[in-house]
């Protein structure tokens, strides 16, 4: 979420909230909102605000809290049409078994409630209470009425709960909420589209404790996987050994070596519509492994490497209706380098990456990269965050 920061400038998110001991969590939820740039404002129920007192949500939001529909002094003359006007999403966190109920079936007996039905954008409601409440047919048939009417659903997550039960009930993390905010707010310019993305270094063992790789971090690859999943794709993200966290509602299958992300993309690959190679794969492995750890001894060791794979000119001479994207990873001749990868593994584009330069390539957080089109146009971009970057490069890649 860091490097999200101020991505929601300028969107107005209406946060309802209701009353449930996860009411405290829905208070660093607009502090998250308001990082990411967003106007917040927030309506309470009656029972809300036995946990938490609206003048918390007050001093976070910045903004007059909602709670009473005829309150004579309130600055909306008509409060909740305006606010449905206003809202360019609609968040219930947490939402209890009584509103879902109510949401379910059109009752609009409060200011949240009525809010809701007049809302036209759209509205993420996300459950909170406990398990047996939300197991009960009564809800699940009420979530999957909210379902059909086109609410999204958000967790619940699992857990402990504050009544000691253990199961599905908590609201679901902050982030994933936010995350989903974040993408009901982006145009769905990838829907329909099946995306498979390569991230990360490969390993290439030759003891079973000893490998030769390279510095990738994969977050080139991983901002690429998240930005798909944002615009809508069905996104598939191959990636070798890495720290970071899969990003949420990518299918993540992990790997460790060239041949397995070999096999792992070729498997995928007849049903992909995009394909974006960002992973660093080794050109080279060791041509034999050793089963137990190689012992130290007075001689010095001399390694034979074999030729890897490569995946992507494997995928270039099986080309059908794919678009195929690749990075190039440089230090010299970084134009000319690209350019024979492009042509040589028949891609439509190539993001060339001078990885000698400070602030681009691997592991930092920015990147500067030159674009190659097989049309011969060059397009030179500034450096910029690696999610930055990732947008730029989708808006291209939606171009071709
Ligand atoms: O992961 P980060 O720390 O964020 O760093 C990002 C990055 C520097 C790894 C990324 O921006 C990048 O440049 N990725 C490509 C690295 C690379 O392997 O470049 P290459 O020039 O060796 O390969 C060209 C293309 O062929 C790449 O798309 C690569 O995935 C692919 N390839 C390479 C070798 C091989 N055997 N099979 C392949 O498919």
């Amino acid at each position: 979420m860091g490097s999200d920061k101020g991505i929601l400038t300028g969107k107005k998110i209406l946060l309802g909230v209701t009353g449930g001991i996860a009411v405290y969590k829905a208070v660093e939820l607009v502090r998250l909102f308001k990082g990411l740039g967003a106007a917040v404002r927030v309506v309470m129920t009656e029972n809300a605000c036995q946990f938490v007192t609206p003048l918390t949500f007050q001093a976070i939001s910045g903004e007059k809290v909602l709670t009473d529909l005829f309150d004579p002094a309130s600055e909306l003359a008509i409060g909740h049409i305006e606010l449905a006007r206003w809202a360019d999403v609609l968040v219930v966190a947490p939402a209890t078994a009584n509103t879902i109920a109510k949401i379910a079936h059109g009752i609009a007996d409060d200011y949240l409630t009525t809010v809701v039905v007049a809302a036209t954008c759209k509205v993420l409601v996300c459950p909170a209470m406990n398990t047996k409440m939300y197991q009960n047919p009564v809800t699940q048939n009420n979530l999957e009425l909210l379902k059909g009417y086109g609410y999204c659903v958000i967790g619940p997550g699992k857990g402990e709960l504050a009544c000691g039960d253990k199961g599905p009930g908590r609201l679901e993390d902050l982030e994933i909420i936010a995350e989903h905010v974040i993408s009901a707010l982006t145009q769905k310019s990838l829907e329909g589209k099946r995306v498979l993305v390569t991230a990360g270094p490969t390993w290439e063992a030759f003891d079973p404790v000893r490998f030769f790789t390279n510095p990738s971090s994969g977050k080139m690859g991983y901002a690429m996987a998240k930005i798909a999943w944002r615009r809508g794709a069905d996104v598939t993200l191959v990636s070798g050994p890495t720290w970071l966290d899969a990003p949420h509602g990518v299918k993540c299958k992990k790997v460790k070596s060239a041949e397995e992300m070999c096999d792992a993309v070729v498997a995928e690959y007849g049903d992909t519509d995009i394909v974006v190679m960002a992973a660093a794969v080794s050109d080279y492995r060791p041509k034999h492994f050793t089963p137990s750890k190689i012992k130290k001894g007075e001689d010095d060791v001399v390694l034979e490497m074999i030729r890897n794979p490569d995946i992507l000119k494997k995928l270039g001479s099986a080309k059908v209706h794919q678009i195929l994207v690749g990075f190039a990873a440089e230090t010299d001749e970084l134009i000319e380098n690209a350019r024979e990868k492009l042509v040589s593994k028949n891609l439509d584009m190539i993001v060339a990456n001078d990885v000698s330069a400070p602030q681009a390539g691997f592991r930092c957080d920015t990147n500067i990269v030159k674009i190659l089109y097989k049309s011969g146009e060059i397009e030179e971009l500034p450096c910029m965050s690696k999610e930055d970057l990732a947008s730029e490069i989708w808006d291209r890649i939606e171009n071709l």
